[in-house]
């Protein structure tokens, strides 16, 4: 770990109005929670809302402004809860109803916002609609699905050798589902569909909560002729080529209703379509998503040509839209950036990245504590798309049972799970802890980090440096890529503000960014 940064006297302004006119998750910085993963209250070994809720004072010492919690709902977890089997309820592995209003009313409080995972592409195979949809074929929601006497070639996700149908023998016809076979596709076309997804929008929207991110968004709208994938792209998941202009009718009907609650609510889209280009039209015209994720900088290797080149992409297709921008590095989908990196210190500075950029970053929970996905042995994978590393528990601290309330948690922990608890590294004024609060201090209190201009300034090829900007407030950010020290001479003069690695923070920029660091700059400093 880099030497101690300066006193931890940061404080946290709450952001009372933005700035005028600004709805608040442009300002934002949103973290995502993995329920099973997060704190266990119970003792099940795995994680509760409860266990949250007892946990949201860290989420206000650290400087978030809203949490997303992945699906919590009643399902038979076949893929850990993206599986739902009743959107109007809570699983009892979670809690109750009760103890989500709770949770929200807490996190209200103390002025965190709340988004949950909507998950409107495919339901369980045990959610009762379902189950009437397979009935038979003159069901009254035989249409609520997608039901055909012929497959197409369409793949399915996580394993490229199933196919996206399965037969069903009692109907005699074959279903879609574009994940697993427990995990069939809704129809989207058909009216009575959207009208009851809509009402569980509602269901929440009037329970309070801030908004949702929409799983698999790209998928809703399908091309009705069911055509084949095309040969290159065969044996690739239909779920990441799905990209039908249906879809925006669909959207622009949910941005009318989310928008028709006060409180600026937010949609927040999972476009898994791995180029910006694609990503853009799901923002419309300002009247279909608030935001959408874009994966490809998550996939980039750390090196400053490519994420100059992807931070230019995103700047080039939504700034003429008006779009506004999200950051990921992390999720419960990929193995963590800290592991991706290979080190502390490309991890430290991509955190450094992640918190400068224009757009809304999202945290995954755990990557402030600079935890590495876990080594899970054959015997303890459970999840079908191998993603089981970076959805290890979290440990609070180092104690045997890290803070959980049972010691047999459902995966095993992170390594260095003492090391990296959140208890330790708030002791520790240089822990990758730190560096995030100290981070998400910084922002709050600048207007041109938090909703600023982005420009590129100049630099050497392995360093990617640019400058934000809003009303007469200036930061600069140089990250150096390589694993040598780097000169970066920008027009100054510059003082650090925050570094990666603790280093010179409050001294005057000389020119010089050290291996793997990254540097926040504030004007001045001579
Ligand atoms: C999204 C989720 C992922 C899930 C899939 C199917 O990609 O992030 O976890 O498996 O959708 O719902």
């Amino acid at each position: 770990m880099g030497p101690p940064g300066p006193p931890g006297r940061a404080e946290h302004p709450r952001l009372t109005t933005p700035l005028a006119g600004e709805p608040w998750w442009r300002s934002a910085v949103v973290y995502q929670i993995y329920p099973r993963s997060f704190a266990d209250a119970d003792g099940d070994g795995v994680g509760d809302l409860e266990g949250i809720r007892r946990h949201l004072d860290h989420l206000v010492w650290l400087g978030v402004d809203a949490v997303w919690v992945s699906p919590f709902f009643r399902s038979p977890m076949a893929d850990f809860g993206y599986d739902v089997a009743d959107y109007c309820d809570v699983d009892p592995l979670f809690g109750t109803l009760a103890d989500f209003d709770r949770l929200l009313a807490e996190a209200h409080e103390r002025g965190l916002k709340m988004l949950i995972d909507w998950v409107p592409n495919h339901t369980s195979n045990q959610h009762p609609w379902f189950a009437e949809s397979k009935s038979s074929r003159s069901s009254p929601k035989r249409d609520w699905y997608v039901w055909r006497d012929r497959p197409n070639n369409w793949k399915a996700a996580f394993d490229e050798t199933q196919s996206a149908w399965t037969w069903d023998e009692d109907t005699g016809q074959y279903y879609l589902h574009l994940f697993l076979p427990e995990q069939p596709d809704l129809n989207w076309a058909n009216a009575e569909v959207v009208e009851a997804m809509h009402g569980v929008l509602r269901f929440w929207l009037d329970r309070g909560v801030d908004g949702f991110r929409i799983d698999v968004v790209h998928g809703l709208g399908k091309d009705q002729s069911f055509p084949d994938a095309p040969p290159e792209t065969a044996d690739r998941p239909w779920s990441s080529q799905n990209d039908h202009e249906s879809t925006h009718a669909i959207l622009r009907d949910l941005r009318r209703l989310v928008d028709g609650y006060s409180g600026d609510r937010v949609l927040v889209g999972e476009v898994y379509l791995l180029s910006t280009r694609q990503v853009a039209p799901y923002y419309g015209d300002g009247d279909e998503l608030h935001l959408a994720f874009n994966f490809p900088p998550l996939y980039e290797p750390w090196e400053a040509p490519a994420w100059r080149h992807s931070v230019e992409r995103v700047v080039e297709e939504l700034d003429p839209r008006r779009a506004w921008p999200t950051w990921v590095l992390s999720n419960h989908d990929n193995p963590r950036h800290r592991t991706r990196y290979g080190s502390e210190a490309r991890a430290r500075s991509a955190a450094v990245l992640l918190l400068t950029l224009r757009g809304t970053p999202f945290l995954y929970a755990g990557e402030e504590l600079g935890l590495e996905d876990a080594e899970i042995s054959p015997e303890r994978r459970v999840d079908p798309g191998g993603r089981d590393g970076c959805r290890a528990p979290i440990p609070w601290d180092a104690s045997a049972g890290h803070g959980w309330a049972g010691e047999d948690t459902w995966l095993p922990w992170p390594p260095e799970a003492d090391a990296r608890s959140a208890a330790v590294g708030r002791q520790d004024e240089g822990s990758v802890l730190h560096l995030y609060r100290r981070l998400l201090v910084a922002r709050r209190a600048s207007v041109a980090l938090r909703l600023g201009s982005w420009s590129p300034l100049p630099s050497p090829s392995g360093v990617f440096a640019y400058v934000r900007e809003a009303d007469g407030d200036r930061r600069a950010v140089v990250v150096n890529y390589t694993d040598d020290a780097v000169e970066v001479d920008l027009p100054g003069p510059w003082a650090v503000q925050v570094a990666s690695d603790g280093s010179g923070e409050g001294e005057r920029y000389e020119g010089v960014a050290g291996a793997s660091q990254a540097l926040l700059l504030s004007p001045g400093g001579s």
